[in-house]
């Protein structure tokens, strides 16, 4: 069953979506050469105790962390470490979620941490075009296959491969709810999209390798949680929370244009910032 949000329900997950938005912005600003993920994870808790919110990663699963913290060929669910230091160049995601007043809200970023290299750059802007085509399609009346279709095509037409294994998902009263949203899919199958539908939509993406199918998956490392490329490749992982209306999807994690610019540029903006 994929829950409908009230008028009231849409507003907490829009206030909480906003709450996320401003930690996230923080901890891709803290993100620099000589800072550990596991500074930024001790910076996500600090974050969100004193915005009063609820993470909803730690312990979901007997996760250990606040933050998901990938760094370079890990895809997703890289657990923060102190000896996990972040060098000139590195791609960094991190995934963070909280809850507040029984509602969630779950983001993803990607940026990279000082000095960009020029395919990294484009490694994240597939990544973000590959979500961009995804909310495009989430419109009432259609299909959830037709989101999914949207990502993976691009993401294959741009010479790219993605996660298989790891999907989107409903979001409100719980982090995951139904319908599960893959990153590939048939248009026009699959359930129904309404308004009042929250879908948290998230690729996650890699150049492929020239001999490289589309098939070829994901790994999970020993630890149960890290997931890696399958040829150790730099991955982007990017989240919206997206809201279904009559009129069109509504991001509710969309940010202001400060914090949009910093989130999404990573280091190189700081200093215009001030
Ligand atoms: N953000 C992830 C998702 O959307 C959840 C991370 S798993 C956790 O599914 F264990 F870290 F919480
Ligand atoms: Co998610």
């Amino acid at each position: 069953m994929i829950p409908l949000k009230t008028a009231g329900e849409i507003e907490i997950l829009r206030e909480n979506a906003q709450i996320l938005n401003e930690i996230l912005a923080e901890l891709l600003r803290a993100a620099r050469p000589g800072v550990s993920t596991g500074d930024l994870d001790r910076l996500a808790e600090r974050l969100v105790r004193e915005a009063g919110v609820r993470s909803a990663f730690k312990g979901y699963k007997g996760y250990p962390a606040t933050i998901c913290a990938s760094v370079n060929e890990e895809v997703v669910h890289g657990i923060p470490r102190d000896d996990r230091v972040l060098r000139d160049g590195d791609v960094l995601s991190i995934d963070i979620g909280i809850e507040r007043n029984g509602y969630f809200a779950d983001r993803a970023d990607t940026v990279i941490v000082g000095r960009p290299r020029a395919e990294d750059l484009e490694l994240i802007e597939v990544a973000r075009e590959a979500l961009a085509q995804g909310i495009a399609a989430a419109r009432a009346g259609g299909r959830l296959g037709d989101i999914s279709h949207a990502i993976g095509a691009y993401v294959v037409r741009r010479g790219y491969n993605f996660a298989k294994r790891f999907v989107g998902h409903g979001i409100g009263r719980a982090m995951h709810e139904d319908p599960q949203v893959p990153n590939y899919g048939t248009p026009g199958k699959g359930p129904k999209l309404r308004a009042g539908m929250v879908l948290a939509i998230e690729p996650m993406v890699w150049r492929a390798e020239p001999d490289e199918t589309p098939e070829e998956e994901e790994r999970v490392l020993a630890d149960g949680w890290t997931v890696v490329t399958p040829r150790g490749q730099r991955a982007a992982h990017v989240e919206e929370m997206v809201l279904i209306t009559a009129d069109g999807p509504e991001v509710l994690t969309a940010t202001a244009t400060a914090t949009e610019v910093a989130a999404k540029t990573g280091n190189e903006i700081r200093v215009s910032l001030g």
